[in-house]
């Protein structure tokens, strides 16, 4: 049974107030109170000025919107942001993370090693090339793989593994690349949500044989939707480029002959998009730094709350805080229930202080349908291939990722760019209402009975 307080000091307030016009400054939002983040205060993102019109506009007013100027300048800029030879710019990251599975040389049926909690498409792009993924559960402290479980899950199948770095913290990459040397696998990065993350002073995308970036709508570099592949290793650049453009061996620069060599997809970027990319990316490096020091005002306001665990930066590694996610010690706020119940609670009473909170996954990737059913491509593919070895998605073994799952609750608008270090405090004190209250936060309450 669910710890609940029934005459808590806040459940009392709530008594209190009702019929009542009057209210306290630290009563909690949802129960009355005034919020702690006002209205109108956060601004969205991302910012867009006059440079990001100016491209854009000079792009549609151009001759080729199409695979146009700005993408080969975008490619040609990005890799060098991010300290890579090469980049190929497509129309989402998912393109980039299934051509980087193609070109890495894998086969239908090859065992793949992903972490058990991320976005569905750091798992579905294996899926996309016919191979198999196979899950290996989080760390919990730094929600992403734990590379002290991948040695165990290597078969004589496995063939690669896509790292994620999730939320905007790096995984350690000198222990996965020391695994991959020893295993003869290839290493595709997965940096959709990390673009600027370093571990020991390097980006991500520069560790692995190649990586791929996302540019959607919340991502730190947003051109709308859009991705990029990364690599340093001619030979994989000529594979992806193939994947990318219909399987053609000449890019649409190139003088073409329209022959498909190969499967091909058409993963092209356009010109406007990446005018758009462009323009932010000349912005990048210090809406990343405004996000550093936003969210180290907040980790500060935050620190030390009963019940709360804030993002952790091990050392060697540098955090964008790409999403501040926290997660709720159910023992330290005294709740002994059903945690994701309370979880929604918290969150909600968060919410309804002005903290735009969310829960970014509620399912770990090995519990969703598309890998429970074993059917990607009709007929049990892949994991129906010939040579295909069984691999089992039963979700009990990845309980850190189940305890993440029922227990976080992210964050990412309000300590985006334009947004400085006063909205961070204003979300602090939200933090500090809430939290100083939870042992007394009532879902019943909030939620309605169960
Ligand atoms: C970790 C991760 N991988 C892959 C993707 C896919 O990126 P896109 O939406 O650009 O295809 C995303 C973003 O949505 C992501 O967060």
């Amino acid at each position: 049974m669910a710890t609940i307080l029934s005459d808590s000091p806040v459940k009392t307030a709530h008594k209190k107030n009702r019929g009542k016009t009057s209210v306290h400054s630290d009563q909690l939002a949802i129960l009355g109170g005034p919020k702690a983040v006002p209205d109108g205060l956060v601004k969205k993102w991302p910012p867009i000025d006059d440079i990001d019109r100016e491209m854009v506009m000079a792009s549609l007013n151009g001759a080729n919107h199409a695979f146009g100027p700005n993408c080969q300048a975008f490619e040609k800029e990005f890799a060098s942001w991010n300290g890579n030879r090469f980049a190929i710019t497509t129309n989402s990251g998912t393109a980039a993370l299934h051509m980087g599975l193609a070109a890495c040389g894998l086969s239908a049926g090859d065992q793949v090693i992903v972490t058990s909690y991320s976005w569905s498409s750091s798992a579905t792009c294996i899926l996309h090339h016919n191979c198999i993924p196979v899950f290996v559960d989080i760390d919990f402290d730094t929600i992403n793989i734990d590379v002290d479980k991948i040695e165990a899950a290597i078969t004589p199948a496995t063939k690669a593994i896509v790292v994620v770095h999730l939320h905007g913290l790096a995984v350690n990459m000198e222990k996965v690349m020391a695994i991959a040397r020893k295993h003869n696998l290839k290493v595709i990065e997965d940096a959709c949500q990390s673009h600027g993350a370093e571990f020991k002073g390097k980006k991500v995308g520069t560790w692995g044989d190649c990586g791929a970036f996302s540019f959607n709508q919340n991502k730190c570099l947003c051109s709308g939707e859009g991705g990029m592949f990364v690599t340093d290793n001619e030979d994989i650049l000529q594979k992806a480029r193939q994947i990318w453009s219909f399987g053609e061996t000449r890019t649409p620069s190139e003088s073409r002959d329209y022959h498909a060599y190969a499967l091909g997809w058409m993963y092209r970027n356009n010109d406007l998009t990446a005018a758009f990319g462009r323009a932010q990316l000349g912005k990048l490096t210090r809406y990343l730094e405004i996000e550093r020091a936003n969210a180290q005002v907040l980790l500060r306001r935050i620190r030390g709350l009963k019940g709360l665990i804030p993002p952790t930066e091990p050392p060697n590694h540098l955090h964008t805080y790409y999403n501040f996610t926290c997660r709720i010690d159910m023992k330290e706020a005294g709740w002994t229930g059903d945690p994701s119940r309370f979880r929604h609670a918290v969150m909600k009473a968060l919410q309804s202080e002005g903290a735009q909170t969310g829960i970014w996954q509620s399912f770990m990737l090995p519990h969703m349908t598309v890998f429970q059913a074993k059917n990607a491509y009709g007929r049990g593919c892949p994991w129906s291939c010939p040579n295909a070895a069984k691999v089992d998605y039963n979700p009990l073994q990845f309980p850190a990722a189940q305890r993440h799952v029922d227990t976080h609750f992210g964050m990412t608008m309000p300590l985006r760019a334009p947004n400085g270090p006063d909205v961070a405090e204003k979300v602090g004190d939200a933090f500090q209402k809430v939290f100083g209250n939870i042992r007394q936060l009532d879902p019943n309450l909030i939620l309605g009975k169960e």
